[in-house]
């Protein structure tokens, strides 16, 4: 391999991609009225959240110039595991530099070589990473699939440990996952859940706990993962579960172990943010229903929907240029909304991914609402297209 084999390598393979119409580049929120990113309660840039990161800048400076436990460790990481544990109703809680990296850390610190992993088909990169990581027996069940859930704890005779690992709320179908069956078949079959509440906290259950605390299943959960850079504004992702696990995870979590911790002024904003999230439950109310509302829209107009419950709504269009064609329509009329293709979701389940904010006002939720109305009936009347 030389530079230039290894370039034409990468722009074929780049070529392709695009052939596909799956071309990418990173791209802001947009001028348009906001449903592209995940600040679901609008408190990324809330004045108090600012005033709390910018207090911790000042005392830490910028970052937190070491590995949590080579001296990097700051206060305020310690009052944001404490606030979460508390929230959970756990013991502990551990934060990671992002809620990647703290779903790899807890699957492959928690799930060891022998254990079963039952994982839905759709989850998330970075559980699908951990677990990978952890070398645990994996065995991949459709999404929201109860029943299968059930078979393949049956027909498992490996003797491990075993876990269910998957989305409380699911980040692009934004359906709420099935967690009181999941449960009772946990109960049933010796298993725990493993949660990643990324699109759940903040938005559902008492308080905002998320999906696992919606259902009350809290028995059955070995260990809960909220990433930060969503309802709570910021970023860094946090581990909840009881002291033994969080003590192992703090052990044995290489992205724990091995990075730089999260910027204390982060962990200060976000603190803040998740206070505000529970003692304003308007924000989290206003978010879903909005999502109701287009979701409802969207069926009106004959377009197949999925999601309801949180924040999240998916419109989904089948082919890549069908979304990307309503993505477009959308931004037309001032409506930021983003075309979402293989492989983040499965091939013919191209979409238009909706993410509903606490923020916009009732003008902007009625723009919104007839601008999905008007693209949703125009995308019914062009024929499919492959
Ligand atoms: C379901 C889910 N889990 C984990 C993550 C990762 O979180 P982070 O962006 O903090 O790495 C995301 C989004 O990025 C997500 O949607």
């Amino acid at each position: 391999v030389t530079r230039g084999s290894l370039d034409r390598d990468a722009r074929a393979e780049v070529d392709r991609l695009a052939r596909l119409g799956l071309a990418r580049a990173p791209t802001g929120a947009g001028a348009g009225l906001d449903l592209v990113t995940n600040d679901y309660l609008g408190l990324r840039d809330d004045p108090r959240v600012l005033a709390a990161a910018r207090a911790a800048l000042e005392r830490r400076g910028l970052g937190a110039g070491a590995a949590r436990l080579l001296g990097g460790d700051h206060p305020e990481h310690r009052a944001l595991e404490a606030a979460f544990a508390r929230a959970h109703g756990e013991e502990a809680a551990v934060l990671f530099p992002s809620g990647s990296a703290a779903n790899q850390g807890v699957l492959g610190a928690l799930l060891r070589p022998g254990d079963l992993a039952v994982c839905d088909a759709r989850n998330h990169g970075s559980l699908v990473d951990g677990v990978r990581l952890s070398r645990a027996r994996r065995a991949i069940v459709p999404h929201g699939d109860v029943l299968a859930v059930e078979d393949a704890l049956r027909k498992d005779a490996g003797g491990g440990r075993r876990f269910v690992v998957l989305e409380g709320v699911h980040g692009m179908e934004g359906d709420v996952a099935p967690l009181a069956d999941l449960a009772d078949v946990c109960r049933r079959l010796d298993a725990l859940l493993v949660v990643d509440e990324a699109h759940a906290a903040g938005v559902v259950g008492p308080d905002g706990a998320g999906a696992a605390a919606l259902a009350g299943v809290e028995d059955v959960v070995a260990a809960r993962v909220v990433p930060l850079g969503k309802a709570f504004g910021g970023a860094g992702g946090v581990v909840t579960a009881s002291a033994a696990v969080c003590d192992e995870v703090v052990h044995r979590a290489r992205a724990y172990l091995f990075a730089t911790a999260l910027p204390p002024a982060v962990a200060a904003g976000v603190a803040e943010a998740h206070r505000l999230a529970r003692a304003e439950p308007e924000r989290r109310a206003r978010a879903t229903a909005l999502a109701r509302r287009l979701a409802g829209v969207l069926e009106e107009a004959g377009a197949r929907v999925a999601g309801r419950g949180a924040a999240v709504v998916s419109w989904i269009l089948g082919s890549a240029a069908a979304a990307l064609d309503a993505a477009a329509a959308l931004r037309a009329r001032g409506v930021e909304a983003r075309a979402v293709r293989p492989p983040t979701v499965p091939e013919g389940e191209a979409r238009v991914r909706l993410s509903c904010h606490a923020s916009p006002s009732d003008a902007e939720v009625e723009r919104a609402a007839e601008a999905l109305r008007e693209a949703a009936t125009r995308a019914a009347a062009v024929p499919a297209r492959g």
